[in-house]
């Protein structure tokens, strides 16, 4: 792995706490992702099953962890079951986890090859009432044409064993992982690290006439020689009005003299996550204009950031935030504000300058798993990301960072990543 081994302590206190939470009697069957292939037989690179790798810490696919914390022999207790490597395999791939790297790298003592899994789930079956297994239940998640490996234990599992119970693992982890322990916040940290100086980069290297791609390499250079694994998704680098589509990433456009550039963009390091967004202007120099509307935006998040602690709602953070743009948008001119007054609440004149949520939970997902129902808890890491976009100036701002709940409010892990108009310039023009 390009990543410092992690202390298996963290998948062991992973695995009490999940094993906590499982009713009576019952086997978890956690399951990695497949390996996803382009055209012909070149694959896509391998991301793990993030529920998998928080019980075990295994990386490599074709992986499957089961947990049976009642089973009458210690030895069922916790298994992983590794793919075993042949002459082929390393001759082609190179080398697999062996059986004692795998349980140095969960804690787990017993590991099997995985085609040995079938045989050895039976004995436990009989024994056991009721199966935990794996799900994404995320509300995008494509069903059609991509059955998973999750689907087909699924299927494989209530085929073989109909009579047994079933339950959601992904009830449980969506319950434990927002709350992060010290050993993720030090690789959260360590991501939001390499962020940092991958926009120092940016700025160094942004220059008008440049092509928007040239800046997304920039940073692509220092994510991977930084050891991160791969950007956390694929980077925004807008430029101009561009800025004012979301989730604009073809990033194939020139960055004009006098625009602004939007730079959303994460690092992924040992499967944690930043996500950070900036926005400097192409030449070095921001405009009356552009610093009115940064300076806004930069308001709402110093204030808004101080509602993410623990007791609030989401929700209540999130209209405490609305209250703050809007009134920007105010002050901007932008908006009447005896219109606002008057608004109907259903329809809310601000969205047409400020249309998406501004905190997410963040950590093994990017957009990681956590009820938005449940209070902000100390422990969770929460992004603040409140914007404005003028599609008629060619002007998109939003300002992004990462925040882990304390108990006094919070700490922003990515401090040190300059925001102020003047440290920005500054670092465009030495
Ligand atoms: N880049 C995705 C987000 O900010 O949530
Ligand atoms: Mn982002
Ligand atoms: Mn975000």
């Amino acid at each position: 792995m390009r990543y410092e081994s992690i202390p298996n302590s963290l998948f062991i206190k992973n695995r009490e706490n999940f094993i906590a939470q499982m009713k009576p009697n019952t086997i978890a069957v956690l399951t990695s992702n497949d390996v996803k292939h382009n055209n012909a037989d070149d694959v896509m690179s391998f991301t793990q099953n993030n529920d998998l790798f928080y019980l075990s810490g295994i990386d490599q696919e074709e992986t499957i962890l089961v947990l049976y914390p009642d089973a009458q022999m210690e030895e069922n207790r916790a298994i992983v079951f590794v793919k075993e490597t042949n002459e082929q395999m390393r001759i082609w791939d190179g080398e697999k986890l062996t059986k004692k790297q795998a349980t140095i790298v969960s804690g787990i003592e017993r590991i099997e090859w995985a085609q040995d899994f079938e045989m050895t789930l039976q004995y436990m079956a009989f024994e056991a009432d009721g199966f935990y297994l794996g799900h994404n239940e995320h509300l995008k998640r494509v069903t059609k044409d991509q059955e998973t490996q999750q689907d087909r234990m699924i299927k494989w599992c209530k085929g073989k064993y109909p009579l047994h119970e079933y339950y959601r693992a992904a009830k449980i982890t969506r319950d434990l992982r927002p709350i992060k322990s010290e050993e993720e916040v030090v690789l959260m940290q360590k991501a939001a690290d390499i962020s940092v100086n991958s926009f120092i980069r940016v700025l160094k290297a942004c220059k008008p006439t440049m092509k928007e791609y040239e800046l997304e390499a920039e940073l692509t250079y220092n994510l991977v020689k930084s050891g991160a694994s791969h950007h956390a998704f694929q980077p925004i680098v807008a430029s101009g009005k561009n800025a004012c589509a979301l989730h604009y990433n073809t990033n194939d456009a020139i960055c004009n003299d006098g625009e602004m550039i939007l730079l959303d963009f994460g690092v992924c390091y040992a499967n944690y996550n930043s996500d950070t967004t900036r926005c400097l202007p192409v030449n070095g120099k921001f405009s009356d204009r552009q610093k009115e509307v940064y300076s806004s935006v930069l308001h709402c998040l110093k204030e808004g950031s101080k509602y993410l602690k623990p007791g609030v709602l989401p929700s209540a953070y999130e209209a405490k935030m609305a209250v703050l743009v809007e009134t920007q948008l105010i002050e901007l001119g932008l908006l009447d504000a005896n219109k606002v007054a008057n608004q109907d609440p259903e329809k809310p004149l601000y969205k047409k300058y400020f249309m998406h949520g501004t905190a997410h939970h963040i950590g093994l997902d990017v957009h990681d798993v956590g009820l938005y129902s449940r209070n902000i808890e100390v422990g969770m890491v929460f992004t603040c990301e409140p914007g404005i976009y003028i599609p008629e100036e060619g002007i998109g701002c939003r300002l992004e960072n990462d925040y882990l709940i304390t108990e006094n409010g919070n700490v922003n892990l990515t401090v040190a990543m300059p925001i102020e108009i003047e440290e920005i310039e500054a670092l465009m023009n030495n």
